[in-house]
């Protein structure tokens, strides 16, 4: 595994609590960053399969510290301007600056376009698409105000460019975040924050068990046809998702910005 410097800078994720964000969580700290880890942190909110507790969040924190870094856990949703606002604030106060940003928390009820409910269509829309730009705005603010320039990695997915089908309002939004990442890069260019997107296929994580457990056999034969999700022979993990928010998120990566990087197995190639 590379290993990056990131000695003296801090990162923020979003959906740190489990899965890719608790990776990615992990990774900074091991290349020395100090770690902001949030969550929404309420299994109760609404899906078609749980999101994250508190508990996950401090055993993210645990684990981050385990590899030497200072690290805070925040619970904060993104849909929630004020709860953005304020932990961007708090990180802030305690570690003098966000550097970088890996704004991955994501939600993937299930059902078609036609059968669901305009709850479920708001709930993918605006945890997938409003809560990045939301983080997104409230850190770009900071990093621009600091003037030291900075990161911003925002997940989208395989189904930001291809169909999906069973998740369409999901597909809508990860669609959405391409090109809020492409004029985020270039509203902040001048300020040497560079923004790039990270489009992973299917990723051993519980979102992906979610889906799988809640999906009904119509759609299951329709997403067949649309073709495979993954050309090699193993399912991705988080880590290898978080390789390339790494390099997205260090000085290798500083001419890099405006694009969404199919990290794919090839399932966007065919
Ligand atoms: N799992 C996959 O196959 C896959 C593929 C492509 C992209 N993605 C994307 O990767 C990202 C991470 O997903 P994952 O696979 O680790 O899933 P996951 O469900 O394991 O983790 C997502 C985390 O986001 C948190 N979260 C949900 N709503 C939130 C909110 N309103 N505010 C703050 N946090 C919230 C959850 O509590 C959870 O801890 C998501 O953006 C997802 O859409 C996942």
């Amino acid at each position: 595994m590379v290993r990056y410097d990131f000695d003296g800078t801090t990162a923020l994720v979003t959906g740190a609590a489990r899965g890719q964000g608790r990776s990615h969580a992990l990774r900074y700290a091991e290349n020395g960053a100090d770690v902001v880890a949030t969550d929404v942190c309420d299994t109760a909110d609404a899906s078609t399969y749980e999101l994250s507790g508190r508990e996950q969040l401090e055993e993210t924190v645990a684990l981050a510290e385990e590899r030497g870094a200072d690290v805070i856990g925040l619970e904060m949703d993104v849909t929630d301007e004020a709860a953005v606002e304020a932990a961007v604030e708090t990180a802030v106060a305690e570690f003098g600056g966000i550097d970088i940003l890996a704004n991955n928390a994501g939600v993937a009820p299930v059902g078609a376009l036609l059968e669901i409910d305009e709850e479920t269509w708001d709930l993918a829309v605006d945890v997938n698409l409003k809560g990045m730009w939301l983080t997104a705005k409230h850190v770009g603010r900071h990093m621009i105000d600091r003037g030291e320039g900075g990161r911003i990695v925002n997940t989208s997915s395989t189904a930001g460019l291809v169909a999906s089908p069973g998740l369409g309002h999901y597909t809508a939004a990860k669609h959405g975040i391409i090109g809020l990442t492409k004029t985020l890069a270039a509203e902040l260019a001048p300020h040497d924050v560079t923004v790039n997107a990270v489009c992973p296929t299917a990723v051993d994580t519980a979102m992906t068990s979610g889906i799988v457990e809640s999906i009904d056999d119509d759609i299951a034969e329709i997403a067949e046809q649309s073709g495979p999700d993954n050309l090699l022979d193993e399912i991705m993990q988080p880590e290898d998702v978080s390789a390339a928010f790494m390099w997205l998120s260090s000085d290798d990566a500083r001419f890099v910005t405006g694009v969404a990087l199919p990290v794919a197995a090839g399932a966007t190639a065919i």
